[in-house]
Parts: structure tokens; sequence; C-alpha cells
């Protein structure tokens, strides 16, 4: 059977990675807009259709894409909110992810971010090319001997704390199932949220977004911070408060934040919008402040993790094609 996929939200650097593997008896179909309500119609016979972090996949178009003769649902991402994987499975769809294309490529983005947001290296390459060699304001800290806080110590969680121990941080960690061996291995220390944030001079979040995950980062939590902390998240917008974050930058409770990830990121990031206007005032305000570094949703993109990506999602078409069961780890629903 040659199998007909249509690929939603494709970028260049998907088809480079995608399309080689395309010519092979299978059709590819490379979609630039993203899968929800109104586009699902052009999803129109195929197989399978290949989605990424900010297609939505609620249970109408679930429906609509089983109408259409979809039997798998291959996202290309780790992640897996934007789909209703109960309705999937009830309309007999199957469901499967790249759980770990490269969690490094994660942990040292989120790393990366930290070291650019402390030592001001945004700010300073910007003056550099203006010929501006001053060095006020641009004073950080040393992160040997601070506190950082991983929230979720998964496989991104882990590394991340694993090259920040490197640097001599001493690690505090939270997870729902804690994984002791590594925390011993590592000298990371597990505790409850509440001293994370007490203590922790960076907190980091990692853990997937849930119902019980939605907004952990709120008001209240943020009232529970240290003073000045910094605060780091590569995982999901959703886990933050967007509103309650920029009044805890106004008072200084928050001392500096570096997202990849934002609340209301569908259809602003991985988009070129530099021609127009801004029509969030929340990001437009977090934009404005000097201690805020966001990076649009990238902490994936290295050349490894694109290639596992094409890989794992490419057997698992086959699979489909051939009426093999998806690779062992990649089945949602
Ligand atoms: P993982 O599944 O290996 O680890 C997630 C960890 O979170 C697990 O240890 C789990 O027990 C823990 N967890 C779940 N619920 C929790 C809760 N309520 N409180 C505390 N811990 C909880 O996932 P992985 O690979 O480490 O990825 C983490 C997240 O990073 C993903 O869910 C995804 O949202 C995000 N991500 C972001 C990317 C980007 O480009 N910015 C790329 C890949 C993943």
């Amino acid at each position: 059977m040659s199998l007909r996929v249509a690929f939603f939200d494709t970028k260049p650097y998907d088809r480079e990675h995608f399309e080689p593997a395309g010519l092979d008896g299978r059709k590819f179909h490379f979609l630039e807009h993203r899968l929800g309500p109104n586009t699902v119609a052009t999803a129109r016979e195929v197989d399978a259709v290949c989605v990424f972090v900010n297609d939505r996949l609620d249970r109408p178009v679930l429906a609509q894409l089983r109408a259409a003769g979809v039997k798998l649902v291959a996202l290309r991402c780790a992640g897996f909110n934007n789909v209703d994987l109960a309705a999937a499975k009830e309309l007999g769809i199957a469901v499967t992810r790249v759980p770990a294309y490269s969690p490094h490529a994660v942990a040292e983005h989120t790393v990366a971010l930290l070291l650019t947001l402390n030592r001001r290296i945004h700010r300073a390459h910007s003056r550099v090319r203006e010929l501006n060699f001053s060095l006020n304001g641009l004073v950080g800290f040393d992160l040997h001997g601070k506190a950082a806080g991983i929230v979720g110590t998964g496989r991104i969680g882990r590394l991340t704390a694993e090259i920040l121990r490197g640097f001599g941080m001493r690690v505090l960690a939270y997870d729902v199932q804690p994984d002791t061996a590594w925390a011993a291995a590592h000298s990371v220390t597990y505790a409850p949220l509440d001293r994370l944030f007490a203590e922790s001079d960076v907190l980091s979040l990692h853990t997937p977004l849930t119902p019980q995950t939605q907004r952990l980062i709120n008001a209240t939590t943020l009232g529970q911070m240290k003073r000045g902390v910094y605060l780091v998240n590569t995982s999901r917008g959703k886990l933050i408060d967007t509103a309650a974050l920029i009044h805890a930058l106004k008072s200084g409770q928050v001392g500096g934040v570096a997202l990849d990830v934002y609340e209301e990121e569908e259809g602003i990031f991985f988009e070129d919008h530099s021609g127009g206007m801004l029509q969030d005032d929340t990001l437009s305000r977090l934009l404005t402040f000097p201690n805020v570094l966001i990076t649009s949703h990238q902490a994936f993109l290295t050349r490894e993790a694109l290639t596992e990506i094409a890989r794992v999602t490419i057997e698992n078409l086959d699979r489909l094609a051939t009426g093999q069961p998806y690779l062992e780890g990649t089945q949602l629903a």
C-alpha cells in the first residue's frame, strides 16, 4: 500500500528531514497551516496525519479525521497535551509521538537561556554591535554555589540537573515519581515543592502540561519564592500564569525569566510577524522587560533531534502501512 500522509504546520527544516524519505513509495503532502477545526477539511484521502505542538486535535477534529479515513495521528514531538487521547481511542485512531528525540537538545537550550539571561549576553551582544563597550547594567551572578530547583525529573529535567551540578550548583528536585537512585548518583536532593520555591535561586520547569501542572506558577506560588528568583520554562507555556508573572517581575519578586514557551504561543511562535503588529498585549509587555529572554519554542531544534524525529515518525508510518505494532514506547492511544 502506498501510504498517504498529510503533514501539518510544516517548516523548511521539517521538509528537509522528511522529504527524502517521502520519495520512497510514500505520498507525503506538506501543508504549512496548522490543523484545527477550520483546516481539518484539508486532510483529504490520507491514511495518517503528522502534526506538531500547536496543531489542535480535539474530539470534533478527530471525528472529522476519522470520517476522512485517518487511522494514525503521528505527533512529531514529545508533548501531547494538544490531542484528546480518550476521543482518539474511542474513534479507533492510533496516536504516536516521539518521546525522546533529544532530551539533550532541550536541556542544553535550557541552560543556554539561563546563562544568557544571567550574564546579559543578549544585551552585551547588541551593545557591542553598536560600539557600546560599557559594562554598566551587565552584572550577573555565579551559578556555582547557588540552589537550582528542578520541577519534573524526567528525561529533560534530569539532564538539566546534571549540567547544573557540573556548574557546582546545589540541586533540589521535585517530581510526583522521584528517581531516588538517579538523585543519589548525582547528589541531587528531592524535596517538596514548597521547599524548592523557598530555597531556589533558579527554578526550571520540566513537567508535562496536565490539569495538575497547569498554572503551577501563579500569584500564590510566585509569592512563596525567594526574592529575585530566576525562572526558566522550556516545557509548556500554560505552566505559568503570565499575568501573575508580569506582576512579579514589576515588583522585583522575580529577578529574571527565560521562556522558550508561552501560554498563548499558538499562532505567534514559529512564524515571522516582523512585518506586522503583535496583537498579544501580554507578550508585548513581557518583551519590554530587560530581564526577560524569550525564544520561540526552539529548544528541540538541533540536527540530531530533527533526524531522530523523522526516523521514528517514518518508522511508525511504515508500520501503519504494513500492519505491524508501532515502535515500543511511542503509542499513546
Ligand atoms: P518525561 O515524561 O521524561 O518527564 C516528565 C516528568 O514530569 C516525569 O518524571 C513525571 O513524573 C513528572 N511529572 C508529571 N506530572 C508532574 C507533576 N504534577 N509534578 C511534578 N512532576 C510531574 O518528559 P521529558 O521528555 O522530560 O519532557 C518534559 C516536557 O518538556 C514535555 O512534557 C514537553 O512539554 C516539554 N518539551 C519541550 C520542548 C521544547 O522544544 N521546548 C521539546 C520537548 C519537550
